[in-house]
């Protein structure tokens, strides 16, 4: 078999450079290696509180952006996780085969319910890594695109899918996270020592961000004692955060950037950061809004479900009858 490509995005907050750098700005490239498959995890997004209406209009967001970012709905499968009603189903049958203890070990988890009261702690951000397997076992993806902080999940899925086939045969695939070279993580300008999540409006660059409050963002991004522009994560977090965008925008190693900054100020510096952002994000953002007003991510996520859904009822069905479900066609 080729490749297959899985990656997929959570609706919940806004998009920010992060995700562009980590999955958007690769669809093209994905496309040309293999058959890809590209999902909205909206079932995921309700692992945290969200309101409905915030839900539905950040799920249309998504697909617009997927679209702006070039995925082409003929040559791949865009779809909304909910309305394959076989990540639910499969997600019945692999949460057990994976252990309460691996599953309290994910950072993820730790980060998040430790910020959280005990007795609102959802059972769903507990197994949410179950589900994420199960999104990807569906579809026999041997590659899942991804930025840093979600490869210890890819690495239980491998652990439940070697697990699965040592007890039933070969039924899954092993998949392998690909993460990017640079800008596997990128941190958040206001405090280069956190990751850019979805929720801090200081730090985070926002897909949606107007160009000048992207330039503002730059430039008032925190950097370090010093003057030279140089990769050092330790003791130049907030340059080498920068580094890493300018490279990650422009595909290019740190080598070659820290090369081109010799003698910059880092003033100076920020200014090209921001002017190389601006002018991926300008054209990328009017994509996005011809495509919101057009709808044109309507069609693409109804013939994304369909082809989607064929796969992974196929799947669904080898698993239930390896373990033992009975099935009557
Ligand atoms: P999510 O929605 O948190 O993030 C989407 C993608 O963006 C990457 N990312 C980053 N990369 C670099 N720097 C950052 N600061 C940064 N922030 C986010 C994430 O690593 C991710 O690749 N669990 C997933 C969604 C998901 C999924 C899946 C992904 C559900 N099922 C199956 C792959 C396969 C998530 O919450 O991503």
């Amino acid at each position: 078999m080729g490749e297959r490509i899985l990656t997929g995005i959570k609706p919940t907050g806004q998009l920010t450079l992060g995700n562009y750098i980590a999955v958007l700005k690769n669809l093209r490239k994905m496309m040309d290696r293999g058959e890809c498959f590209i999902f909205i995890a909206d079932l995921h997004a309700l692992t945290l509180p969200i309101e409905p209406e915030t839900l539905r209009q950040n799920s249309i967001d998504l697909a617009a952006f997927y679209l702006a970012a070039g995925l082409d709905p003929e040559r791949s499968a865009l779809f909304l996780q909910s309305s394959i009603s076989a990540h639910a189903e499969l997600n019945a049958i692999m949460q057990n085969y994976l252990y309460m203890g691996e599953l309290s070990r994910m950072t993820q988890f730790k980060d998040k319910s430790s910020r959280m009261k005990e007795n609102a702690i959802g059972l769903g951000l507990f197994s949410y890594p179950v589900l994420m397997a199960c999104d990807i076992v569906l579809y026999d993806a041997n590659t899942v695109p991804v930025g840093e902080d979600q490869v210890q999940h890819i690495e239980l899925t491998r652990d439940l899918v070697n697990r699965f086939n040592n007890r039933y045969g070969k039924i899954l695939t092993v998949p392998k996270a690909s993460v990017t070279k640079v800008g596997k993580r990128i941190m958040s300008l206001s405090n280069p020592l956190t990751k850019m999540s979805k929720s801090d409006p200081k730090g985070d660059i926002f897909l949606k961000d107007e160009p000048m409050v992207i330039r503002k963002k730059i430039m008032s991004a925190v950097t370090d004692t010093g003057s030279e522009v140089k990769f050092d994560a330790v003791n130049k977090p907030g340059i080498s955060n920068l580094l890493s965008i300018y490279c990650a925008m422009k595909d290019i190693t740190i080598k070659e950037a820290e090369k081109l900054f010799v003698g910059y100020r880092y003033g100076e510096f920020k200014k090209v950061v921001a002017d190389v952002v601006i002018e991926e994000l300008a054209p990328f953002q009017e994509r996005y809004r011809k495509i919101l007003a057009d709808k044109s991510y309507e069609t693409a996520l109804k013939e994304g479900a369909e082809k989607a859904s064929k796969i992974a009822n196929e799947t669904l069905k080898r698993v239930k009858k390896a373990v033992g479900l009975l099935t009557i066609d």
